[in-house]
């Protein structure tokens, strides 16, 4: 069941209250609405993916609350926060690479050592994220592939039962995202076009900004500093081999292990929403442990199950 409720002070306060507790919900920003949930729950993000029918992991934008939030979370070098002063609140997207301690969890990174900030200038979303105290990861709120919302009757087209309330503020006056710019590398990059036009972010940087690499441009999550495990994965497993730890899903090779071989069942039950939550933290303490062959359970193609296939594929592909 999907809540449509207006934008008020009692509604974004019960809206703080479904994001808390894993939830997700739609709200307007000055660019387009949002599908948001808790930056940190890898199983609320999961439920993004879900809700959109998203075939990979792509990255998602961290909205938060003020710079002092977005400090918590992202080394802003200084070309950045000159950005941050400029645009922010607004329709910017500064990328820069996670804090030691940031709290955006791994799946709404996409694996990917940096994150995506933005402080979203929309009085709604912004009192949403101050309520809820942590970061709201957010992408547009429609279907993969559907064009970007920006009333929330668009919304409810499509995602009316997928999530769990869309808050009606009204149009969002931007109609078009905002404009993503990396400082990951020596000089920043714009990696995606938006509502700030590209002469007014040279403008205040003084210096032009860099065209993607191939690389990024075609895949975010596939970049050469994307999260590869040590670990050789072999897929489609039906059986574990000696000196294989296993990296099962609805307990299909559980039983199959040798005595004291390493086993992570992604999700015993079967659930592809849970097996998401817990991909690329499963993948990590697999290293951790020393495993240096993992055998990996067949994981059905539908629903989240194609994109944790994609990274899956990714993750076991062979290493230049
Ligand atoms: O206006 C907007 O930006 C809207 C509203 C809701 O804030 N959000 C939005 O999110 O457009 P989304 O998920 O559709 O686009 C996020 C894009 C990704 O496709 C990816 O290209 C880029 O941000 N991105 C996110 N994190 C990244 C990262 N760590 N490195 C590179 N690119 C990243
Ligand atoms: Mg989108």
């Amino acid at each position: 069941m999907t809540i449509l409720a207006p934008a008020d002070t009692a509604e974004i306060a019960r809206a703080a209250e479904i994001l808390r507790a894993g939830g997700l919900v739609a709200f307007p920003t000055e660019t387009v609405y949002g599908l948001g949930a808790d930056a940190t729950s890898a199983w609320a993000v999961a439920r993004i993916y879900d809700a959109k029918g998203r075939p990979s992991f792509n990255p998602l934008i961290a909205h938060v609350a003020d710079l002092e939030a977005a400090r918590r979370e992202a080394l802003l070098p200084e070309a950045a926060l000159k950005l941050a002063e400029a645009f922010w609140p607004g329709p910017l997207t500064i990328v820069a690479p996670v804090t030691p301690g940031g709290s955006v969890c791994e799946l709404a990174r996409a694996g990917l050592p940096s994150v995506a900030l933005r402080i979203p200038d929309h009085p709604v979303a912004r009192e949403l994220i101050s309520a809820l105290g942590k970061p709201v990861a957010a992408p547009s709120a429609n279907r993969s592939g559907h064009v970007s919302p920006v009333t929330a009757a668009h919304v409810a087209e499509d995602l009316s039962g997928r999530v769990d309330m869309i808050l009606d503020g009204g149009r969002a006056t931007a109609g078009l995202e905002s404009t993503i710019v990396s400082f990951c590398d020596a000089s920043p990059v714009l990696l995606r076009p938006g509502a700030i036009a590209r002469e007014k972010i040279e403008k205040v940087l003084g210096a032009k900004l860099c065209a993607p690499t191939r690389a990024e441009v075609m895949a975010p999550g596939m970049t050469a500093s994307h999260y590869a495990p040590n670990a050789r994965l072999r897929l489609e497993a039906h059986e574990v081999q000696a000196g294989e730890g296993a990296l099962d899903f609805d307990a299909r090779l559980t039983a199959l292990a040798a005595q004291g071989a390493v086993v992570l069942d992604l999700s015993p039950q079967g659930d592809l929403v849970e097996a998401a939550a817990n991909l690329f933290a499963y993948l990590r303490e697999l290293d951790a442990r020393g495993v240096e062959k993992v055998a990996v359970a067949h994981i059905p193609e539908r629903g989240l199950g194609e994109a944790i296939n994609d990274r899956l594929r990714r993750a076991a592909a062979p290493r230049v």
